[in-house]
């Protein structure tokens, strides 16, 4: 049986003519870049996120970085995140002129350790970033408790994690800013690239949607010197139909990964994610830990099971960041996770037949 990583048609197929009549608006309207479709779908998103606005953007990349520069993060700031995150979250601080200071990831939720937070701060330490990983927020209260005390912006890496909760809050919308991507893999995709900004602060989202739009307020007026992160008419559209069936995927996928569960339960040599008391993951994905990972990856291959590792190489011993100074051992947790992890076929249509496989491959090739 053939297993993708994931299968975008297959959701496609199931809203063609919705997303056909979103196109068909925007083309009717002409509102190619930023307009209504991208205004609608703001409101639609903070309303979701229990936040009072939302920037739509060109994508999470650039949502990372505008919120940053919304908040006044620059040269000769520190900002700390966690190195088992995509690239992005720390080309953002990089991008913005400020230090990326890594911080280790608990060993069970593989999200930011709040409890090694302290004696990475600095004077000058602006921001932290905790990144929602694969779906499951990081502890907030704590992390929310230091940036508190300490004087210091929390931006919610939310990426991966839209609809995750956080003790009943939503993945977003307990930091000073929530970024998101819309990547078309997410759980909540668009047909390009797009994401947003969530925040409950006024002065910020005016900050933000000026540096969006190359710092300008009214046309041709540049009170700042901003770029162009605007977001696609036709990704607002199309987002705003998918909006509708976010929580309808979500569910689905909670109820894959609770199949895998099952069905992985015991297995030897096989570490199952853990989802934490705090929360709700929404499995943007479903990430195993074994042993001699890139065999048992070859091995499902063979099968007909594509898997994917998030991320093979954490962030401190990228040659991108090399410059940082970060030794090999700098934060065991986080390597032994890119040393082990396994993403497994996850996706809000995959079958059971489809999960039932895939555990007994994978059961069948790891040797406990
Ligand atoms: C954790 C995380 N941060 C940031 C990004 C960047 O988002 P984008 O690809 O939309 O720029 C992604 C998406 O790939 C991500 O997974």
């Amino acid at each position: 049986m053939k297993v993708p990583f994931l299968d975008l048609k297959s959701q496609y197929v199931s809203m063609r003519w919705d997303i056909a009549g979103a196109i068909q608006r925007v083309l009717d309207q002409t509102a190619f870049a930023g307009g209504p479709f991208v205004a609608q779908f703001e409101q639609e998103f903070a309303q979701f996120c229990g936040t009072k606005r939302c920037i739509g953007v060109g994508s999470g990349t650039d949502a990372l970085w505008l919120a940053l520069l919304g908040l006044g993060v620059g040269p000769g700031d520190e900002v700390i995140t966690v190195p088992d995150t995509f690239i992005a979250t720390a080309e953002a601080i990089t991008w913005c002129g400020a230090k990326p200071v890594f911080v280790d990831v608990d060993p069970v939720t593989f999200n930011m350790d709040p409890s090694k937070i302290e004696a990475a701060i600095t004077p000058a330490t602006k921001a932290l970033i905790p990144v929602h990983l694969f779906g499951q927020t990081a502890d907030m209260d704590p992390i929310l408790e230091i940036a508190r005390r300490r004087k210091l912006f929390v931006i919610e890496d939310a990426c991966q994690a839209h609809g995750a909760e956080y003790k009943g809050r939503k993945a977003g919308s307990m930091g000073a800013a929530g970024c998101f991507s819309f990547y078309p893999g997410k759980n909540l995709g668009a047909y390009g690239e797009a994401g947003a900004v969530v925040t409950n602060d006024e002065a910020l989202d005016k900050k933000i949607r000026m540096l969006r739009d190359h710092g300008q307020e009214k046309k041709y007026h540049h009170g700042a010197v901003g770029w162009n992160g605007r977001k696609d008419g036709i990704q607002g559209a199309i987002l705003s139909v998918k909006l509708k069936r976010l929580s309808e995927w979500n569910e689905s996928r909670r109820a894959n990964a609770k199949a895998y569960n099952e069905a992985l339960a015991g297995a030897p040599g096989i570490s199952l994610p853990v989802e934490a008391p705090y929360g709700k993951h929404v499995y943007h994905l479903y990430a195993v830990r074994v042993k001699d990972r890139d065999a048992v990856i070859d091995a499902l291959a063979k099968k007909e099971i594509s898997c994917g590792i998030h991320y093979p190489v954490p962030l401190h011993l990228q040659d991108a960041y090399k410059p940082l100074g970060y030794a090999k051992g700098a934060f065991p947790a986080a390597e032994k996770a890119a040393s082990e992890f396994i993403s497994l076929p996850m996706f809000a249509e995959l079958t059971r037949e489809q999960i039932a496989y895939v555990a007994s491959e994978l059961r069948g090739t790891v040797k406990g």
